[in-house]
């Protein structure tokens, strides 16, 4: 793009202040800017505006009731595994990871992934993700693409984890990164914030941006060319997520469904996971902020929470879903935030107050979208506990905790008693459940 086409393309959309500085830049920072405005699309732009115009209003959620989850027990259990097993030996299923987020709240400066959370190891997020797609991988004889969406702040260093670690034993051709789009941030007028006089304010334009990303990077494309049906998604924070666990899979199948969740018990009433509420005939995700008090204490008549269930953010999509969806426009958040920006005379001022907005899309805003819908509970410490925060809830502590008792619970199933205070790791790769450590028939030290 060159000073005219960009000059042309912000002054249709009444952004032309982006150039106000241009006189002032050398060389370098004039291709940098260009660069900059021919990456941001004229269509974001209005929907940015639109949702500046529309408000942080959410929708009402007051009408919303509790949606159906099934419980798979003993035979439904059996034959769920069954249906998922052979999509999974057939080569139907792919991974896709989220993992563009800044970690801000763990306060970690690089991917989220490569954090290290191996309680003896210390291996990082990606090792124990990949080391179970590789389990399924060999237990089933069929490749599981990994599909891995980044942002363009931690792309390289997270493809450079992965050459780094010999991608953790997968082959490299079935893993795929792609990066998210980046969104400028607007004031309140919809005027886009420059950061410095050469540089508009970027940020990541929110999970939802998986799907313009998934097609963009020709990621949707290869996964219909492999043939793939179902498609597991999960978030980088939680390294005890089963990925492409067979009954998930095999439910979502076998309910014909485009968009299926998973669901656990809250374990207080004002936990900070999103719920799945049912309106009329089509689901929607009710975010922990939209929740009322009302709602979030509801009761049942045997003193259960109404809203038990909520979210861990563990889907599987319909692949043919996903395409469909993917050429749609979807809802876009606001985020009232202190964005700096380039005063009158040019100078940089940091805000100390909320000034300007970011925006963000969410990827659970198509499950009205979805034909069919299909909700499956599952238990906490068996399958979430994410890494969010640097101490106390949702922590590196937390997390490690809950991996070990995991773990512990395996070799007491298959009768192995582990001395309290021994710290303990399983390399998926090695044993994704207790049934895999009976079979490889572990050898524990001296007796
Ligand atoms: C999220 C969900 C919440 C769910 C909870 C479970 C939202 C708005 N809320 O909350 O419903 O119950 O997880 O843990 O998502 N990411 C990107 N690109 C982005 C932003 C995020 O890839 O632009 C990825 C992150 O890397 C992460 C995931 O999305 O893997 C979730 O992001 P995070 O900000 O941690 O979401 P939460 O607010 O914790």
């Amino acid at each position: 793009m060159n000073y005219a086409e960009a000059e042309k393309m912000l002054k249709k959309c009444g952004q032309e202040h982006v150039l106000a500085w241009w006189k002032k830049l050398d060389k370098a920072g004039r291709a940098a800017l260009l660069e900059q405005v021919a990456r941001i699309e004229p269509r974001s732009l209005t929907y940015c505006r639109q949702a500046l115009a529309k408000g942080a209003d959410v929708p009402d959620s007051s009408g919303g009731k509790a949606p159906k989850v099934a419980v798979l027990k003993g035979r439904a259990l059996k034959d769920a595994v069954a249906v998922g097993e052979k999509e999974l030996m057939k080569g139907r299923v792919a991974a896709l990871l989220v993992a563009g987020g800044q970690g801000s709240r763990l306060g970690y400066d690089g991917p989220k992934g490569c954090y290290q959370i191996g309680p003896v190891t210390n291996a990082p997020l990606f090792y124990f993700h990949a080391r179970k797609i590789l389990a399924r991988t060999i237990r089933y004889g069929a490749a599981i693409p990994f599909y891995v969406m980044t942002s363009e702040a931690n792309n390289a260093a997270t493809v450079k984890c992965f050459e780094e670690n010999d991608y953790f034993g997968l082959n490299p051709d079935d893993v795929f990164f792609f990066t998210q789009g980046m969104w400028p941030g607007m004031t309140k007028d919809g005027k886009i914030i420059m950061d410095a006089p050469g540089h508009v304010f970027m940020s990541p334009d929110g999970h939802g941006g998986l799907l313009a990303a998934l097609k963009r990077s020709g990621a949707l494309a290869d996964m219909k060319k492999r043939g793939i049906r179902s498609v597991f998604f999960f978030q980088v924070d939680n390294p005890l997520v089963e990925i492409a666990d067979p009954a998930f899979i095999g439910y979502h199948v076998m309910n014909k469904s485009e968009y299926s969740l998973k669901l656990c018990a809250k374990r207080d009433p004002r936990e900070k996971v999103g719920m799945a509420m049912r309106f009329g005939d089509i689901h929607r995700m009710v975010e922990y902020t939209e929740l009322t008090d009302e709602q979030a204490n509801r009761r049942t008549k045997d003193g259960r929470l109404y809203f038990l269930y909520g979210s861990p953010a563990i889907h599987v999509f319909d692949r043919a879903f996903l395409d469909r969806e993917a050429s749609r426009p979807m809802p876009v958040h606001l985020a009232f935030k202190k964005i700096p920006f380039v005063d009158a005379k040019g100078r940089v001022v940091k805000p100390s107050e909320p000034n300007a907005y970011k925006f963000e899309k969410f990827i659970f805003d198509i499950l009205p979208k979805a034909k069919r819908t299909a909700f499956l509970a599952f238990e906490q410490k068996e399958e979430f506990s994410p890494v969010k925060n640097a101490e106390g809830n949702d922590s590196p502590a937390t997390c490690r905790a809950d991996m070990q008792a995991k773990w512990r619970r395996w070799f007491a199933e298959i009768g192995v008693k582990v001395p309290d205070g021994v710290p303990v790791e399983i390399d998926p790769a090695y044993a994704v459940d207790a049934e895999d450590l009976r079979s490889i028939g572990i050898c524990l030290g001296a007796e």
